[in-house]
């Protein structure tokens, strides 16, 4: 009986030390793999539910990396961050959860997969999020606010150059 109970004790912990290392980083940073689509923003996991619910199953039936990392995991779980990408946007808000609808996320996610100890290769093209088409916000998710001021300062001082060079010709 005793024993019985070491054992599945110690499967549990083999599991857990098998289960997919995702490194986040911010202040999310390492995860297990079956934590990645655990965002923390009760919203945004109803407002996706439809979406994530899947994933959230595929991840935590996984029980090795060959099923973490498996082209039907990934699609599942690329079509939850497209909800949240999507959903944040649409609602014009920021979630302080780095996992919350980022590519950065999923490349963290493959990259786990990709490390030498792992050593399996997801296709890029398998999670690929995308902005929405009639997406005109003045914010972008790749840009943060300094970088954007930069561009936007950038931007103005290259027209006024224009303006000028057109004016002296
Ligand atoms: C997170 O994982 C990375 C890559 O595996 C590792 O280099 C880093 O030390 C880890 N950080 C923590 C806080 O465990
Ligand atoms: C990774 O997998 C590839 C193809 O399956 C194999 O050729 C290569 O030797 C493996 N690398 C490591 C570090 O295990």
């Amino acid at each position: 009986m005793r024993s019985a109970f070491l054992l599945a004790f110690f499967i549990a912990l083999a599991g857990r030390v098998l289960a997919l290392n995702v490194s986040i980083g911010g202040t999310v940073g390492n995860i297990s793999a079956t934590d990645f689509l655990k965002v923390n923003d009760a919203q945004l996991i109803s407002d996706c539910s439809s979406n994530c619910t899947a994933g959230n199953q595929a991840l935590q039936s996984c029980t090795d990396n060959a099923c973490f990392c498996s082209n039907e995991t990934v699609i599942a779980i690329t079509s939850c961050q497209q909800c949240m990408l999507t959903t944040v946007i649409a609602q014009n808000r920021k979630v302080a959860d780095p996992r919350a609808g980022s590519a950065a996320a999923l490349s963290a996610y493959t990259g786990a997969c990709a490390d030498p100890k792992v050593n399996i290769t997801v296709p890029a093209t398998l999670t690929a999020i995308k902005l929405p088409a009639d997406w005109d916000g003045p914010q972008s998710l790749t840009l943060n606010t300094g970088t954007t001021v930069v561009a936007v300062i950038a931007g103005a001082v290259l027209g006024l150059s224009l303006i000028y060079v057109v004016n002296t010709m």
